[in-house]
């Protein structure tokens, strides 16, 4: 399995994800969440440099409210088709509240996050705050091990 490290301060994570926390922060405000009041921001970097935003995205049919995270996966791969993913950071606080919340991708993101790093044969690297501390995964197998993937359905 691929290496998970935990962080105490942002500060001491590498610059190019803490630009891309930064990136999930500004995503987080165009969160729609009037039923949650968890805004939840995603930011991811393609190989060329480029952002990709992604915020929650709520209905009043609860089951249709969509992730920040895969909200972001499939606008880049609507737009940005020929692109590499290199990493995603996912952020999450409530409503009229300043300081971070604990969040940790969903297993449902888990799984499109896997789908996209088998399908592009190169690891995403995650970085998320739970538990009171920074996590940056190398791939998404720390996340979601012994995944269901496109292997499993080979004749
Ligand atoms: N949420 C995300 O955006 N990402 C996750 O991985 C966990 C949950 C959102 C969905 C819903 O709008 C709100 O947080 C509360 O579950």
């Amino acid at each position: 399995m691929k290496e998970m490290t935990f962080f105490s301060s942002l500060e001491d994570l590498d610059s190019e994800s803490k630009y891309l926390v930064h990136k999930a922060k500004e995503a987080a405000q165009h969160a729609y969440a009037p039923y949650s009041k968890f805004h939840v921001g995603a930011a991811l970097l393609l190989d060329d440099g480029s952002y990709v935003p992604g915020s929650n995205q709520e209905n009043a049919s609860y089951p249709l409210c969509m992730c920040a995270e895969r909200v972001a996966l499939y606008a880049a791969a609507a737009l940005h088709p020929d692109k590499v993913i290199k990493k995603i950071a996912v952020v999450a606080h409530k409503k009229n509240h300043k300081e971070l919340a604990n969040a940790s991708s969903c297993g449902a993101c888990r799984q499109v996050l896997r789908e996209f790093e088998v399908r592009q044969g190169e690891p995403i690297q995650v970085v998320m705050y739970d538990d009171n501390k920074w996590i940056r995964c190398e791939s998404t197998e720390a996340l979601l091990p012994l995944s269901f993937d496109r292997s499993h359905l080979k004749d």
